[in-house]
């Protein structure tokens, strides 16, 4: 940099030297996430994956917009080797330390504009362990492999933007092996097979956040099916895992009904559901378009993740803090669909959980929802469960008309984008002129402890 700075200002086009795009987006809880600088509008991903040897190869061409003048800027990627990096077609400088791959352009770049980077790397990708010991990012399966990437494990396997406040369009090229298959999100455009060697072309459309990004390669048996509204449905099941799936696989199109009916339109253009065998994982993850699940799954799981896909996936958190705005929906779509298909209504849920008898292992009083007490505890009863209190506490505010008028308000006004807790908050008493919500957010969304008696 020093040495830069000695260089006669006629040496630069404008006059004005761009600097660093930053190394992490200052997230709350991981702060070297994502990175500063840039906006990516599009990923184009072409992977080739060998289970035999756990190689990856990639291919990552990254479509960006700089918001400053930038002389470098930071990629995500832990793990793997980096061979080449080009921005707009011209070799650049690159290093890396820790997750951080630094790009430095062979030309700097104004803010506004527009610019590609192509990433080639290849490697064997690292499965992750997070704070709180889930396994994610590449996760080797006894036929393959499944890619998951909550809350930072998309950078095991692609250079990015790993925030879900940085969302993108994607295509996803991945070859395996004839006799296996790749799945990923969005639609699949083409399926071909040349020289023992199957590419599978998928393509999301809809702005997509890095940690809903996946890849599934192995063995599956795929049902394709539209539902009564033309909505692609794609499910890809490991055999073994299909008898035991079926029954609740079956009942995607009432599910997608019912949410329709409850969040309003179905924010994507596609539908489905992975289900495959993957040891050392005990959650499902509601990955854009297709929820995974890493064994067959229960209708309630099924219920959960679907409607991530309109609170978590369409309307997405802005930083992981704001992570409630995505659980607390899920679980309280659990506790509607029981509500609705004859089991306990969503006022019993509350009181079971209340009084402490959730299934939920940890203790749901640690910390608020608001304001997870770590990065190893987002993931927790606080952020499911007492979030999904907090919208019922609102719902008994409002009554359950105006209550739905802002489920699927909230999903509209934000489709496709990113939302923060206090977006919510001002959402809400927008949308209710008169109603007094400030008790509900100090005590249930930001309150220390078990709230007294509701
Ligand atoms: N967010 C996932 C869901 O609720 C679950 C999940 C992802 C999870 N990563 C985790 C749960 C780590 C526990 C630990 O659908
Ligand atoms: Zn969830």
């Amino acid at each position: 940099m020093s040495l830069l700075l000695v260089l006669p200002l006629a040496a630069c086009d404008s006059g004005v030297r761009g600097t660093p795009g930053g190394s992490g987006l200052h997230d709350p809880y991981f702060p070297k996430a994502g990175n500063g600088g840039y906006d990516v509008t599009h990923y184009d991903l072409a992977l080739d994956y060998d289970p035999a040897h756990r190689r990856l190869t990639g291919t990552a061409v990254i479509q960006a917009r700089a918001t400053q003048d930038l002389s470098a800027f930071d990629l995500d990627l832990s793990g793997l080797e980096v061979r080449a990096v080009s921005v707009e077609g011209k070799d650049a400088r690159f290093s890396r330390a820790g997750q951080e791959l630094t790009v430095r352009p062979h030309d700097d770049l104004d803010e506004g504009e527009t610019f590609s980077a192509t990433v080639r790397y290849s490697g064997t990708p690292r499965t992750v362990t997070d704070a709180d010991g889930a396994k994610e990012g590449w996760l080797p399966t006894g036929d393959g492999a499944l890619a998951l990437g909550e809350p930072v494990g998309s950078m095991a396997w692609f250079p990015g933007n790993d925030h879900p406040s940085d969302k993108a369009t994607y295509d996803i090229a991945v070859t395996v092996p004839a006799a296996l298959r790749a799945v990923s999100n969005g639609e699949l455009k083409s399926d071909t097979v040349t020289g023992g060697r199957r590419t599978a072309r998928w393509h999301v459309g809809e702005p997509m956040a890095t940690y809903l990004a996946t890849v599934a390669i192995g063995d599956f048996e795929v049902e394709t099916s539209t539902l009564d509204d033309g909505l692609p449905v794609y499910v890809a099941v490991d055999p073994s895992l299909a008898a035991a799936s079926a029954p609740v696989l079956a009942k995607i199109p009432e599910i997608m009904e019912w949410a329709q009916d409850n969040f309003g339109p179905y924010p994507f253009s596609s539908t489905g559901a992975v289900v495959d065998r993957v040891d050392g994982v005990g959650y499902a993850l509601e990955t854009q378009n297709r929820p995974s699940f890493p064994a067959a799954p229960d209708t309630t799981t099924l219920v959960h993740e679907l409607a991530h896909q309109w609170y978590g996936d369409s309307v997405t958190p802005r930083s992981w803090r704001d992570m409630w705005l995505s659980e607390s929906f899920a679980t309280y779509a659990e506790w509607l669909w029981a509500e609705d298909h004859g089991g306990r209504s969503a006022q019993q849920t509350f009181e079971t959980v209340y009084r402490g008898e959730g299934d939920n292992g940890t203790d749901i009083w640690d910390f608020p929802p608001g304001r997870p007490s770590s990065a190893a505890h987002i993931s927790e009863a606080p952020v499911y469960d007492r979030g999904a209190m907090v919208l019922h506490k609102i719902r008994r505010t409002v009554g359950d008309d105006a209550f739905y008028d802002i489920v699927q308000g909230w999903a509209a006004a934000h489709r496709h984008g990113n939302a923060s807790t206090a977006d919510f908050t001002s959402y809400v008493e927008k949308r209710a002129p008169g109603k007094d919500f400030s008790g509900i957010w100090r005590v249930w969304l930001y309150g220390n402890g078990k709230p007294a008696r509701p």
